[in-house]
């Protein structure tokens, strides 16, 4: 039997608490006690269409990891937008066209919080998000696919299970090849969006 979209969001939040704990970075266990606690209760509510969602079904469709599965399963839940819906005054439509991002925890979300951010993120196949910086410490855990995670100097390939953590101000950059990448992400500390700064000057893409 498959599980109806509201078992699969309760399971995403759950699936999402349960690697956020693991990931052995500052907040981790917080974020997850948040959506814990939310899983079951939060009414999630439909969203509207954005133009990325045919790229969010192709990247999860052959998804095998259970998170990738239960963000899957509820879809019809997940508002894709361009920024997470509060870093669009920080980039530029030419960046955000690389991806589409999803706020479930934070400020005025489902899962409301007053400081602490998560939710999923989605690159597109063959694009660049060039060099960045902010400074909220951040976490991405990846889902599904391949990313290249440029961290200060350092580039890393990652697939599945990969946990790339951004220290305060530390400038990063994601790259796809072939396969699009899909994480979960999350901000602690300050998480105020105007601290958020890119440097397309420094990128030697
Ligand atoms: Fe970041």
């Amino acid at each position: 039997m498959t599980a109806s979209p509201e078992k699969c969001f309760e399971a995403l939040l759950l699936e999402m608490a349960s690697l956020f704990e693991g990931d052995g970075c500052e907040a981790g266990g917080e974020t997850a006690d948040v959506l814990r606690r939310a899983a079951g209760k939060v009414i999630a509510v439909p969203a509207t269409p954005y133009k990325y969602d045919h790229f969010v079904v192709s990247a999860l469709k052959n998804a095998n990891h259970p998170c990738a599965a239960a963000a899957r399963g509820c879809q019809k839940f997940l508002q894709w937008d361009a920024t997470g819906g509060f870093l669009d005054e920080q980039v530029p439509t030419d960046v955000s066209d690389a991806f589409t991002s999803n706020s479930l925890m934070g400020p005025g979300c489902l899962v409301e919080h007053s400081t602490l951010r998560a939710g999923l993120f989605v690159q597109r196949p063959n694009t660049y998000y060039p060099l960045h910086n902010h400074e909220a410490v951040e976490t991405y855990v990846m889902i599904e696919g391949v990313g290249y995670w440029t961290q200060g100097d350092k580039t890393t390939r990652h697939g599945v299970g990969g946990v790339i953590h951004h220290p305060s101000e530390m400038l990063h950059a994601f790259k796809t090849l072939e396969h699009p990448l899909v994480a979960l992400w999350r901000w602690s500390g300050n998480t105020d969006p105007d601290t958020y700064r890119l440097y397309p000057e420094l990128d030697l893409e």
